[in-house]
C-alpha cells in the first residue's frame, strides 16, 4: 500500500524533535483526522538553516513531514513557500488516495512557520523605525 520511500520516511524519520530558539514556528491541525503538526526553522541570510517538526499523527503524516523538512532544508524561504503537498507526496513516490490528507499538514505547517517568521521580522523592521 505504501511505497519504500514512504515506509523509509516513517521508521527512520529526518528532523524530528523542536528548536527552542526558532525563528518561526508553525502549527496545524488537519481537520479530517485532529492530528496536529507543529514545524520549526532556523533561518539565516533569508535561506532555511535548519528546520525539525513534532506531530501527533499518522504514519503517512510522519513520513511526509521527514520528506517536506528535508527538501526544504537549504532553500530560501521563497522556494520553500513553493513546495506544495503534491510536490511531497510525489517526492516519496505518491501516498494512498485516502492519505493524501495526511501530506497536507506537513506543507501547510513549513508554510505557516514560514509567515510567522516573516511576520516577526517585519514587527522587527517596525520596532527599529
Ligand atoms: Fe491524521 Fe494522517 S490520519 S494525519
Amino acid at each position: 500500500m505504501y511505497s519504500d520511500k514512504v515506509m523509509e520516511n516513517f521508521k527512520n524519520p529526518k528532523n524530528t524533535g523542536e528548536i527552542p530558539d526558532a525563528d518561526g514556528v508553525g502549527t496545524v491541525g488537519n481537520p479530517v483526522c485532529g492530528d496536529m503538526m507543529t514545524i520549526f526553522i532556523k533561518v539565516k541570510d533569508n535561506r532555511i538553516e535548519d528546520i525539525k517538526f513534532k506531530t501527533f499523527g499518522c504514519g503517512a503524516a510522519i513520513a511526509t513531514s521527514s520528506m517536506t523538512t528535508q527538501m526544504a532544508k537549504g532553500k530560501t524561504l521563497e522556494e520553500a513557500l513553493k513546495i506544495s503537498r503534491k510536490d511531497v507526496a510525489s517526492e516519496l513516490n505518491g501516498l494512498p488516495p485516502v492519505k493524501m490528507h495526511c501530506s497536507n499538514l506537513a506543507a501547510d505547517a513549513l508554510h505557516a512557520a514560514i509567515q510567522d517568521y516573516l511576520k516577526k521580522q517585519q514587527t522587527k523592521n517596525e520596532v527599529k523605525k
